[in-house]
């Protein structure tokens, strides 16, 4: 049985105090989560992570891009080594404003999820097509390379501890939540891919969110979908409050 996972991505917000504010808040909600088989989480900015994971220890709290190399020439970059450091064992990669923005390629999220395996950490994978492939039909096409090249030369053990989330781009941060017909279908394809290539066990371990324009209101039906293990939420991860009607509202 796979368990919940309900994960903020809080992007370039928050400043230090802010987000140590909001992890204060969050213990107990994290209790409240966890007796009812939810896990939750976070992904500040790097500048956030030591102080979030000092006063919520029990959150799980998760980087929102890491570099595939331990050390060297990269200047503005951080490393996997840097994170473990810190106690930080998420990491999300290949976020669409990570390759919109920056130039992320399938190929570069492949070495970054090899590298974070190689240091036993938790991958959120996200995939998701833009509006003009949404509108060309080709959601599929786009997803199957960003799946088979991301995953490519994982094991079967990695890849039971991954988790992918599905972020269509033309619903990040419009209010244009994507169907919970169409997520199921999408997260249900990417089960099949993951099956056709790691097995059965492998597939039926992997978690699988659906991010995009999720709202308290709206959360409840893409949990209900049998393929969607839970969401990858933004501007409605901002607030304790909100946080918290996501978490209630999926019971
Ligand atoms: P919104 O929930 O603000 O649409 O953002 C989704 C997202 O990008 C999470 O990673």
């Amino acid at each position: 049985m796979r368990r919940k996972l309900l994960f903020g991505n809080w992007k370039m917000n928050k400043t230090r105090e802010e987000a140590k504010a909001f992890a204060e808040e969050a213990k107990e909600l994290d209790r409240f989560a966890k007796a009812h088989n939810i896990d939750i989480g976070v992904a500040p900015t790097f500048l956030s992570l030591c102080g979030v994971r000092k006063v919520n220890p029990d959150l799980c709290v998760a980087a929102q891009n890491c570099h595939f190399e331990d050390h060297g020439a990269f200047t503005g970059e951080i490393s996997i080594p840097m994170l473990l450091d810190l106690g930080v064992t998420w990491c999300l990669i290949g976020h669409s404003e990570r390759r919109t923005y920056f130039g992320e390629t399938n190929e570069a999220c492949n070495k970054k999820l090899k590298a974070l395996f190689a240091n036993n950490m938790t991958p959120i994978y996200c995939v998701g097509e833009t509006l003009a492939e949404f509108e060309a039909n080709k959601t599929k096409d786009v997803i199957k390379e960003q799946v088979l090249v991301g995953l490519e030369g994982l094991t079967k053990e990695n890849v039971k501890k991954l988790v992918i989330a599905y972020e269509p781009v033309w619903s990040i941060g419009t209010g244009k939540n994507a169907s919970t017909t169409i997520a199921e279908d999408i997260c249900g394809y990417i089960r099949e891919l993951v099956k056709g290539v790691f097995g059965e066990e492998a597939s039926e371990e992997v978690r699988i969110l659906y991010g995009g324009s999720v709202k308290p209101e709206n959360v409840k039906a893409y949990l209900g979908e049998k393929d969607v293990d839970g969401a990858l939420v933004g501007g409605a991860s901002l607030k304790v409050e909100s946080f918290r009607q996501l978490i209630e509202n999926i019971l």
